[in-house]
């Protein structure tokens, strides 16, 4: 069911992969996804104009060791003179594949018409499709949502438009742009666009938090699947969904490998980023690994109020994993429980 995906010359060995994800798929994200080798994982989104601009900080999205290939990077953009010209300095930095984004839903992209706003603009989007295929050699994808509204889906144009323009993988995320997070990724949408699809590669995205839920959308005769949130703080779903589906047992998700992970990711950050900044993404990152634990929200309140790095590590070294369980309960409420918690997380709360 996990299989090998080749998108042009480009041998991917699985077609389960990670997904981008602004704030969070950061370097030391990606050095502890390369783990676990997903079939590709992705940058977070960049914008176009910064990066033909040569602004710094752009270009340190950007960031990736060999560890991490099969890599593609996430272009953001409404221009079609400057995409050709973006996706060819992506090639010349040495990713394996390049994608544009049409599925970002925040304002402060959508409102010079980039990101989801793309979905409404179908002719600009094709011209930007067309002048990237034209720049590169390596595969270019593309990610929507299912349209802007309900009243608006544009899953099915989408397939013959990414077609016509040449585009290699079309990724799906079956929420519309007004829905948010709201609801549920609609998965017969992304089937009636797999159904749809001649020549292109449908990547199934939404919702993928479990073996179980990958199965759903791979039997649906998707390519490959996507997984987004479901990475935060379980860098090692890729092996967890491929040894449940190809070799029919359960990978063992311990209070252990949580806490050895945890440090490990937490070593990554402290070699990559300033101590402020650090110590910011790591009350973050922690408190993904330990929100579907019971027990751990003294540690959460602990590394939430740590004012240094050294004194995250003491309580994170320190704390007695043993004494945590997982949480119980209705799978799909506790994932949905799960990205609340996330956004509280972010929030700092
Ligand atoms: C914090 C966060 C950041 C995201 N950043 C990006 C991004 O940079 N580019 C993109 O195409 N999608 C981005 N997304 C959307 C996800 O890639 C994915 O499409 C969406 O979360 C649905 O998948 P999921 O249900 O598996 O999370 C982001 C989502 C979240 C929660």
């Amino acid at each position: 069911m996990i299989k090998p995906l080749t998108l042009k010359k480009l041998h991917l060995p699985s077609n389960v992969w990670y997904a981008p994800l602004a704030g969070c798929s950061d370097y030391p994200f990606r050095r502890m996804s390369a783990k676990y080798k997903p079939g590709l994982m992705f940058t977070e989104m960049c914008k176009m104009e910064a990066l033909v601009r040569k602004e710094s900080s752009t270009y340190r999205f950007l960031d990736f060791d060999p560890s991490m290939h099969p890599i593609g990077a996430q272009l953001c953009g409404s221009d079609p003179k400057i995409a050709p010209t973006a996706a060819k300095i992506v090639e010349d930095l040495g990713f394996d594949v390049v994608d544009l984004n049409c599925g970002c839903p925040v304002d402060k992209v959508t409102k010079d018409g980039s990101g989801s706003a793309l979905l409404k603009t179908l002719d600009k989007l094709f011209l930007i499709l067309g002048e990237m295929v034209k720049s590169v050699a390596i595969p270019v994808t593309v990610k929507i949502r299912v349209g802007w509204d309900e009243k608006n889906l544009i899953h099915l144009k989408m397939v013959e438009l990414a077609e016509a323009a040449g585009v290699t993988a079309l990724t799906i995320h079956g929420r519309t742009r007004e829905q948010g997070y709201r609801g549920f990724s609609n998965r017969d949408l992304i089937q009636e666009a797999v159904n749809h699809a001649k020549s292109i590669h449908i990547i199934g995205n939404g919702d993928i938090f479990d073996p179980l839920s990958a199965k759903d959308l791979l039997d649906r005769g998707c390519s490959g699947i996507l997984v987004a949130r479901g990475t935060m703080g379980k860098p090692w779903i890729h092996q967890e969904i491929v040894e449940a589906l190809n070799e029919k047992k359960e990978f063992q998700v311990t209070p252990w490998l949580i806490k050895n992970t945890l440090l490990e990711h937490y070593q990554e950050i402290v070699h990559y980023e300033s101590p402020r900044k650090a110590l910011l993404s790591l009350r973050r990152v922690a408190c993904w690994y330990l929100r579907d634990l019971q027990g751990a929200k003294q540690l959460r309140d602990l590394v939430n109020r740590s004012q240094t790095l050294e004194e995250m590590f003491h309580h994170l070294i320190s704390f007695d994993f043993s004494s945590l369980t997982f949480e119980n309960g209705d799978t799909e409420s506790k994932k949905i429980g799960s990205f609340e918690s996330e956004s509280k997380c972010n929030a700092g709360l």
